[in-house]
């Protein structure tokens, strides 16, 4: 059986505590509940969250070989953090990037990505059913 990372960055373990206003008051508990939903039963999903840059970028050579996909979100480093992109161009399989809010209609920093230089695919704005449309999606390729 494949897995897919669902890999989070940095304050998402917050996620339905920290500005729900903003991420909702789903939990990243509830994320992953969706997205074992989503996924066949050929799949495995695998969500991972840190606090810590060299830890994502651990998880994203890990990957290698043993996935189906990557879904990132990763949180506030989308936009400023080269060693994740390179990390991601190191990898072969389809690769997600999401976003809980619409970061275009936020503070002009969040507009660039540079995880979106790798990206086969972008969600932003549909709050945690992005994650469960990224599985839905990677699950049909
Ligand atoms: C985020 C958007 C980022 O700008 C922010 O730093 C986050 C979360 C989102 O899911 O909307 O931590 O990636």
């Amino acid at each position: 059986m494949k897995n897919i990372y669902i890999l989070n960055g940095p304050n998402l373990n917050l996620l339905g505590k920290r500005q729900p206003e903003i991420y909702g008051s789903e939990t990243l508990d509830d994320v992953e509940k969706s997205c074992s939903q989503a996924c066949g039963d050929n799949f495995e999903i695998k969500l991972l969250q840190s606090n810590h840059e060299g830890q994502l970028i651990d998880w994203i050579q890990e990957a290698r070989d043993t996935t189906a996909g990557i879904i990132i979100n990763p949180g506030a480093f989308t936009h400023t953090s080269i060693a994740i992109l390179d990390a991601l161009n190191t990898y072969e399989g389809p690769v997600v990037e999401i976003h809980i809010s619409q970061v275009h209609k936020r503070e002009e920093f969040r507009h660039h990505s540079y995880v979106s230089y790798r990206a086969d695919a972008v969600i932003a704005g549909l709050g945690i059913e992005g994650y469960a449309a990224a599985v839905r999606h990677i699950c049909s390729l």
